[in-house]
């Protein structure tokens, strides 16, 4: 195998203690708080000292704590952007300080690949894909139009941009599939609830619901229900994640269709960091793999579904 081409910062291979900075996007909603624990579990499993913040979704706020890991001069740094663009300055100061950096769930659109030395994480293409899909053969006959509002993720991110990308691409064969509202409710329960609310009013025809997450969805459902509507049969829902919440929404047949994203990435941003450290070769991409869930498939996965 070959050296890692910028090194593995402080930590030469199993002489200390591996100390790893993470700058972490937040507490939005229930696949963060999984992913943050698989972060946390994994790294005291490997025996690593984790350095840990929370950006509270503000991309100052990560800037800010890959710069003090910098500073501290930590083995390797690995976040998860909160959005996709402005990281080349602060991972270029990581680059000349020698600290390898290391991308979990979320991309950023560097141009320079060298920033970074792996991306760690979901296909959100894919997963819009795969939710536009199920929509597209669900309606693949219907003669009446079919009015979808979207709630999309926090604005700039890579999952918003990605899911919004994917679905609108499996949707776009058949125009009686129309998005007529769209709008962000940054991945939180509350903004899902409050931008439902808003759709509701402003419209009266609402067909189908495809949110970008399933705290939003969650959010959206209530508002639903307040309005004397029922989710899931007035309003057919698809959402992303998977998230125990979301999966027993989807077993009271609530949410119809539910688009998985694995937040489960600690132990193999552990193995990465490892291999980083050891100057081993690593993959430019990591790709984690997911699947799908219907009403009567949630049912039976709920049982043993871990977060
Ligand atoms: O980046 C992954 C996304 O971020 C999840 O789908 C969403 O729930 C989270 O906040």
């Amino acid at each position: 195998t070959a050296p890692a081409n910028n090194g593995g910062g402080n930590a030469a291979a199993g002489d200390k203690k591996i100390t790893l900075g993470f700058a972490q996007v937040g507490a939005e909603s229930g696949w963060r708080t999984a992913n943050t624990k698989s972060i946390q579990d994994s790294a005291k499993e490997a025996g690593y000292e984790l350095k840990f913040s929370d950006a509270q979704q503000k991309q100052e706020n990560q800037i800010k704590a890959i710069r003090s890991y910098i500073q501290q001069k930590v083995d390797v740094i690995a976040f998860s952007p909160v959005v996709e663009s402005g990281w080349d300055t602060v991972l270029k100061e990581a680059k000349d300080a020698g600290i390898p950096v290391i991308l979990t769930d979320r991309a950023v659109d560097s141009a320079d690949k060298t920033l970074y030395k792996t991306f760690i994480g979901s296909d959100f293409v894919e997963e819009g894909r795969k939710a536009g899909q199920w929509l597209a053969d669900k309606y693949k006959d219907s003669s009446e139009d079919v009015n979808i509002v979207e709630l999309q993720g926090t604005t700039g991110s890579a999952p918003a941009n990605d899911r919004k990308a994917g679905f609108e691409e499996k949707i776009a064969a058949n125009p009686k599939l129309k998005v007529i509202a769209s709008q962000t409710g940054d991945f939180t329960r509350a903004k899902g609830k409050e931008v439902m609310q808003a759709f509701l009013k402003a419209h009266k025809d609402i067909d189908v619901l495809y949110a970008h997450n399933d705290d939003m969805a969650l959010g959206a459902i209530q508002a639903i229900e307040a309005a004397g509507l029922k989710p899931g049969e007035d309003i057919v829902i698809i959402s992303v994640d998977a998230v125990k919440d979301g999966m027993q929404a989807a077993a009271d047949g609530k949410i119809n269709f539910i688009v998985e994203c694995n937040p489960l990435l600690g132990p193999q941003l552990m193995e990465a960091v490892q291999a980083v450290v050891d100057g081993k070769e690593i993959e430019a991409r990591i790709v984690t793999e997911e699947t799908t869930f219907t009403s009567e498939q949630a049912k039976e996965a709920l049982p043993s579904r871990q977060y």
